[in-house]
């Protein structure tokens, strides 16, 4: 067990490096308005990815076969956001999903992402009119972030082989978000969604 400190209400995994990336992102965290945070962030995510002083737990290089991983590895007690590593297996993706209405920065730890974000162009009752917005293949090092309302986008490790892994930073711990299935052309439907944590240790 590597997990220090940790209690229900506060993950707090341990790794090399880990008080480090706290200060790290404690310092941009408190930057300004979400337009600043997000860009200290997106900054900082950057330059931590390449320290090479900052390990990830081991675990979070191992996906999970049914469903891609999340385990939450910090969550501040002081300032609120969630600091959760994603694990892609080859293939693994997310359906069309929304943040909640929180801010996130996301950073390419291992592997390499395809990042499509989509345009809200319509909505009728529980369906949403989307249209893909463009794309990014993103790879170790780089970083983005999400502003709501501009916040719909789905991720997918394209690789038929390879295992990525990225590093999202959430205003707040994200227990739900909406999801959209397709329905018809650029029509979707929204739909509740839970999301769980897998076990960071
Ligand atoms: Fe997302």
């Amino acid at each position: 067990m590597n997990a220090q400190h940790e209690s229900p209400d506060c993950p707090d995994v341990d790794f090399p490096g880990r008080d480090k990336l706290v200060a790290a992102i404690d310092a941009a965290v408190i930057a300004g308005d979400e337009h600043a945070v997000t860009a200290a962030l997106r900054n900082t995510l950057c330059r931590l990815i390449k320290d090479r002083d900052v390990q990830l737990p081991a675990c979070v290089h191992e996906p999970i076969q049914d469903h891609y991983a999340r385990r939450e590895l910090y969550r501040s007690p002081d300032l609120g956001y969630s600091v959760v590593a994603m694990t892609w297996g080859p293939g693994q993706g997310t359906p069309l999903h929304d943040h909640s209405g929180l801010w996130c920065v996301e950073g390419v730890w291992d592997g390499e992402l395809e990042i499509v974000q989509f345009e809200l162009l319509d909505r009728d009752g529980e369906r949403f009119h989307f249209r893909a917005a463009g794309g990014i293949h993103a790879g170790p090092g780089s970083a983005g972030s999400l502003i709501p309302p501009h916040e719909y986008h789905t991720i997918r490790n394209a690789s038929p082989d390879h295992v990525a892994v990225s590093l999202h930073i959430y205003k707040a711990p994200m227990e739900c978000c909406s999801k959209f299935a397709p329905q018809r052309g650029e029509w979707f439907v929204r739909e509740s969604a839970e999301l769980a944590t897998d076990e960071a240790a």
